[in-house]
């Protein structure tokens, strides 16, 4: 009777809540050859400029009879999109206009990363596990160039990516695949031993659908939303534990994989 009960219990177990595995500690993952970074929200913690600059400059011009925006509504409608398709949706019947408020909103939005931007907890702990493991790395963004450029050198790491990918160089941004394929094809690497690290729902979809694993960053998107994207693991930021037991299974797998010397 006990065992009966037990064999339901394991035959429901894998179609239930159970986590899956991490599909990146499978062993044909390594060796790893390339991680991919998103830049907003994933390098650094920019969202909250990007929220402030939004709610003031379009209470400014009256939007939605000048009632603020909600962090809700812009995390649902804003955070992680193309400009272009921000646009649209808050200017859906003069695209022109749209697109003029975003470039002046991206000014703004530098002005106050010039003074404020602040690091993801563990980059650059992250940054040297990259660097000692001698992978290639590519930032992955739908931020304009002009953002991404200033945020990558504010944050110190020019010098560490080997490519970056602008959507603005992609006939579909993100959610759509191609920005990822985009930068896997400029790093020569495979889908097969890269991974990508994101933080909204949008990004998460794009590193799913071009076949990478991804890990998932709470910085202000909460867990629940990630988890629609299907991200491989979440973390908090790069000092969770959570991503170091991963990375060391990761070391043990190339070890084990590795001819002896
Ligand atoms: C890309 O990588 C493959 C091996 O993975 C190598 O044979 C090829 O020469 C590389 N191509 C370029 C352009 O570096």
């Amino acid at each position: 009777m006990l065992r009966l009960v037990l064999v339901c219990l394991f035959y429901k177990f894998p179609h239930d809540s159970q986590p899956q595995p991490l599909h990146f500690l499978s062993p044909s993952f390594v060796p790893l050859e390339a991680v991919l970074f998103d830049v907003d929200g994933t390098l650094c913690d920019s969202d909250p400029l990007h929220y402030y600059a939004f709610r003031e400059m379009l209470q400014e011009i009256n939007f939605n009879d000048g009632v603020p925006i909600t962090e809700e509504f812009f995390v649902k409608n804003i955070a992680g999109k193309h400009n272009e398709d921000i646009a649209l949706l808050l200017f859906p019947n003069d695209l022109q206009r749209g697109l003029k408020f975003m470039d002046d909103k991206e000014a703004m939005f530098r002005r106050l990363a010039s003074e404020q931007l602040k690091p993801v907890n563990g980059i650059y702990k992250l940054k040297k596990w990259v660097e000692d493991h001698g992978l290639k790395r590519a930032a992955v963004t739908n931020a304009p160039r002009a953002n991404a450029e200033l945020m990558i050198s504010l944050l110190g790491l020019s010098d560490f990516f080997d490519a970056v990918i602008l959507g603005d160089d992609c006939e579909r941004a993100k959610p759509h695949p191609e920005p990822y394929l985009k930068a896997l094809e400029a790093l020569n690497v495979s889908k097969d031993h890269t991974f990508v690290c994101e933080d909204s729902v949008s990004g998460i979809k794009a590193g799913v659908a071009a076949g990478m694993p991804v890990i998932g960053l709470t910085t202000r998107n909460p867990e629940h939303l990630l988890m629609e994207a299907k991200p491989t693991l979440i973390i908090k930021d790069y000092e969770d534990p959570k991503l170091w037991t991963a990375l060391e299974e990761l070391d043990k797998q190339e070890a084990a994989v590795k001819p002896a010397a």
